[in-house]
């Protein structure tokens, strides 16, 4: 029996907190292995608060001196206890004087204060300054913060805090110093200090007011080659703010540091964003379009985050979505309008529903499914899941539909009218929705107070008489853990009809059908072509009416509402939705609805012995992609997505036991059979979509690259020699990354003689990039060559780490996550090797441990020989000593 089980936190407990802080003065004497920070806080007690104890939180600090009101605090004054420090019956006015030690050197969890590649960093979210200081650290209590820091002029030349930098100078002994004041009230979770040897790239900016603003992107030595992405990408970001939702930077100052040792993807401290490398340094030599993508996206959700998050914050942890749903809902628009054409805000659609339908749709139908504002959580670090970024961001996109661009806009203002300067929650977010638009929104909130992926079910009859066509929606939620039962949510359906020759109908609604009003009816236009319809109850019918032939339905258009819709399509309506539906959404759709269906029928026929061979395949998805490969007026980008088969892991999730050797052999004969049929029309692509001259990331060139290399990876999984040929001089040939790592990756997944080689000459060629060299490492990981033993010899390579996250997902989580095959090997080793690399990775980083002990949550689903063995494994884990809260929650909830 464990004694420690960890203690859970429930969001009905919620207290205001005893004490506020007004403002904060710190001074810091940085030192890698002993670093002084002198605190003083001015507090005073919250009238509304029933406490009367004073509580601070502080972690892995030594206390040197504690005074209140210039006296030095006896021992008897205060209380230590597990994390917290408590003051009983203080006055009502607190001057709170701290002065504590930590060790930066040895602070391998990456949380408050840390060194990487010799520089200093923090890291406060979500709980991270009680490693700096003792505090009241819960993001209602707001103070202004005004910083000293103190350091080795030689060592650490630079010195950044929060806000305007207000003095600077030196100390005559070597050292020098900065002071920092932030002029805004935050809470601590956005507090941030850079100290160290870094170069920055720097312009100021014009904003939209007039006034100038100074922008930084801060590196390493070295790394100057890289900036010029993310300075345009922030740069953007702001000019899209104020146009898009009237939004201004608030600071003359706006840097963004680049750090290589960092357990998430970036950080939106208020005006000292801190980034992992991976979303800060690109350059076509080094980075791939995805990268480019990813970087221009990540630097608009922190950029973002200035607002909804920062100037708006979380009134308590439970509020996690109310900042960054909303701010994923924004980065997902910019990115949207930055490409700019219809076609390719469709492909960022199907991008955006693609993770989410491979992340979130699984994690809301295992153990740690929870609602996109939790009721309870053991380790507040856990929930920065795919539930409260994707789901959450699904959720506000659902506002924008159902009130329209215009409705959604009124209440972005109403919020920030509202709330500026405060800690709320998403009940105030969706109450000012409600309020500016009239609408009423009660309903809408068991998206946030429900777990789980609602089905929506669809019937249909053509009454050719009446001319009405009627539809029937049916909607039900699966019981999650704590939520046996679930009401009815209130879900936009966007909905059109297509005619015979494939245009859309118009649509009229018959006046008084089952659904009350025609409230749910968006249109300006008498006849549109997408209707929203709005479901509120279990079941519910819609007639159309004037529908003069039997028309094909079109359902959930461009994914309106975060559902698994099921309609009995034939094979014949998808194909004809496929080539005709004016919704770019639902033509991937359709054609991802048909391709697997044919991937879970083989599946089926494989586990009843049937040998994959030719005799099992009709022509229907075959000509299907062929009809869409050819179709030159489709954008490249698209047509890359809409022949990219369903991924293992969506197949799984379809299935009620999973059997991951026979989906991977499945998937890998589909791809060859389509390699096989439509060889001619893949090279020709591959010739088509060439991008000679000068690299550029744009949207257009990297779909045309998408589209050339997806065609690659068809060819060279014939595994003939033609096709190794071809990814051989790609490869030499290649100006940027994005060419040189597709070639790779398709030499390294055949028996190509030159794989080995190439690998090499890989390496030596980008030994001095460690994010080249981790994709080196995941892009082994994830082949279909290679097994735990490989997996295993990968790690005593020389440029292996478990203490760089950014390394250790790179081999470790690429392989656990991205290689089922292998990793789900029948006799358990995969497993093995899990458990074993969560207990490590437990003692250096419990954040970066919990992250993978995610990866066995389904294993309820899988074969019971597969989950003898994973049951063993996550055993093996609870076992393990001193496991943190992180990684302990996680085994718990796995194994409840
Ligand atoms: N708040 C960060 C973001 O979403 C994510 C983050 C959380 C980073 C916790 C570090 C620690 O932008
Ligand atoms: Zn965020």
């Amino acid at each position: 029996m464990r004694t420690d089980t960890p203690h859970t936190i429930y969001r009905k407990d919620y207290a205001s907190p005893s004490f506020f802080v007004d403002t904060v003065e710190m001074g810091f004497d940085l030192d890698p292995d002993a670093t002084i920070v002198a605190t003083r806080l001015t507090m005073r007690r919250n009238p509304a608060s029933r406490g009367k104890t004073l509580v601070l939180y502080g972690e892995s600090l030594r206390l040197v001196a504690l005074r209140m009101n210039g006296k030095a605090l006896s021992k008897r004054a205060y209380t230590l206890g597990h994390g917290t420090l408590e003051i009983a019956n203080p006055p009502d006015e607190v001057v709170l004087e701290i002065e504590t030690v930590t060790q930066p050197s040895q602070n391998t969890s990456l949380m408050g204060l840390y060194v990487s590649n010799g520089n200093f960093f923090t890291q406060c979210e979500a709980e991270g300054f009680r490693k700096i200081t003792f505090f009241p650290d819960r993001p209602d209590v707001m103070a202004t913060y005004k910083v000293m820091l103190r350091a080795d002029k030689e060592k650490y030349p630079v010195l950044l805090g929060n806000g305007n930098l207000v003095e600077q100078g030196d100390l005559g002994d070597g050292r020098h110093y900065a002071v920092w004041e932030d002029p805004f009230r935050k809470p601590s979770y956005l507090f941030a200090l850079v100290a160290g040897n870094l170069v920055c790239q720097e312009e100021t900016f014009r904003l939209q007011d007039g006034r100038d603003a100074l922008l930084q992107v801060w590196v390493e030595e070295g790394n100057l080659d890289k900036t010029q992405h993310a300075m345009e990408s922030l740069k953007n970001s702001i000019r899209w703010d104020e146009e898009r939702f009237g939004l201004e930077l608030d600071l003359d100052r706006f840097m963004i540091v680049a750090v290589s040792d960092f357990n998430m993807g970036a950080m939106e401290n208020k005006g000292l964003n801190i980034f992992n490398t991976k979303y800060v340094l690109a350059n076509p030599r080094i980075a791939t379009d995805v990268d480019f993508a990813n970087i221009e996206s990540v630097v608009g959700h922190e950029y973002f985050h200035n607002w909804t998050g920062n100037r708006v914050t979380c009134r308590d942890w439970f509020q996690l979505s109310l900042k960054e749903g909303l701010t994923v809902f924004r980065d997902q628009e910019f990115s949207a309008d930055m490409i700019g054409t219809d076609s390719g805000r469709a492909v960022k659609r199907i991008e955006d529903v693609r993770v989410l339908r491979q992340a979130q749709f699984p994690e809301d139908a295992g153990p740690m499914a929870h609602p996109v504002r939790p009721d309870s959580y053991v380790e507040i670090n856990n929930f920065y899941t795919v539930t409260i970024y994707e789901k959450g961001s699904e959720v506000v996109r659902m506002y924008q539909t159902l009130l329209g661009r215009d409705g959604f806009r009124k209440g972005m203002d109403l919020y920030f009218q509202r709330h500026d300067g405060q800690a709320v929650e998403c009940d105030d977010f969706r109450r000012a929705m409600a309020d500016a638009s009239g609408r009423n929104l009660d309903q809408f909130e068991l998206w946030y107070s429900q777990a789980g992926t609602p089905r929506v079910t669809v019937a249909t009859r053509y009454d050719e008489m009446s001319n009405i066509y009627t539809m029937s929606f049916t909607q039900s939620c699966p019981p999650t853990p704590g939520q046996p039962k679930k009401l009815p949510f209130h879900i936009p359906v966007a909905v059109g009809l297509l005619d015979s020759s494939g245009r859309d109908i118009p649509l009229r609604l018959q006046k008084g059908g089952t659904e009350g009003s025609s409230e749910g009816v968006h249109a300006n236009d008498p006849a549109p072509t997408t209707m929203v319809l709005e479901l509120t109850q279990q079941t519910q019918t819609f007639d159309f009416v004037g529908v003069l032939e039997q028309p094909v339905p079109s359902l959930l258009r461009n994914f309106s509402a975060p559902v698994v819709l099921e309609y009995d399509y034939t094979d014949a309506e998808l194909g004809f939705l496929m080539a005709n539906d004016s919704d770019p959404f639902n033509r991937w759709e359709a054609g991802q609805r048909l391709a697997l269906r044919r991937m879970l029928s083989l599946v089926r026929e494989v586990k009843q012995g049937a040998a994959l061979d030719a005799s099992l395949l009709d022509t229907a998805l075959t000509d299907a992609f062929r009809v869409t490969l050819t179709d030159t007026s489709l954008d490249p980008a698209f047509r890359e997505l809409a022949l990219t088969l369903p991924s293992e892991s969506v197949v799984a999730e379809q299935m009620e036991v999973v059997d991951p050797q026979a989906i991977h052999a499945v998937r890998r004969f589909l791809r060859r059979s389509l390699a096989q049929a439509l060889r001619a029309e893949w090279l020709a692509a591959y010739e088509a979509n060439l991008t000679p001259g000068e690299y550029s990331p744009d949207a257009e060139s990297a779909g045309k690259r998408g589209l050339k290399n997806l065609a690659l990876s068809y060819l060279l999984d014939l595994d003939e020699s033609d096709g190794h040929q071809l990814a051989q001089s790609q490869y030499d040939a290649a100006n940027n990354m994005t060419d040189r790592l597709s070639a790779l990756g398709a030499l390294v997944n055949s028996s190509a003689p030159g794989r080995e080689d190439a690998l090499a000459r890989f390496y030596d060629e980008f030994e001095n990039e460690a994010l080249v060299i981790d994709k080196w490492f995941s892009l082994q990981a994830v082949s279909y060559n290679t097994d735990v033993e490989a997996v295993r010899a990968l790690m005593r390579h020389p440029a292996f780490s478990l203490k760089n996250p950014n390394r250790a997902r790179s081999l470790i989580f690429s392989f656990c996550s991205g290689n089922p095959a292998q990793f789900h090997a029948p006799d358990g080793s995969g497993y093995a090797y899990w458990a074993e690399l969560v207990i490590t990775l437990n003692a250096l980083n419990p954040q970066v441990a919990a992250r993978l002990a995610r990866v066995m949550d389904r294993w309820r689903k899988y074969e019971p020989a597969l989950q003898r063995n994973m049951r063993n494994a996550l055993e093996d884990v609870a076992a393990a000593k001193s496991l943190s809260k992180d990684v302990l929650e996680v085994i718990t909830k796995s194994l409840a």
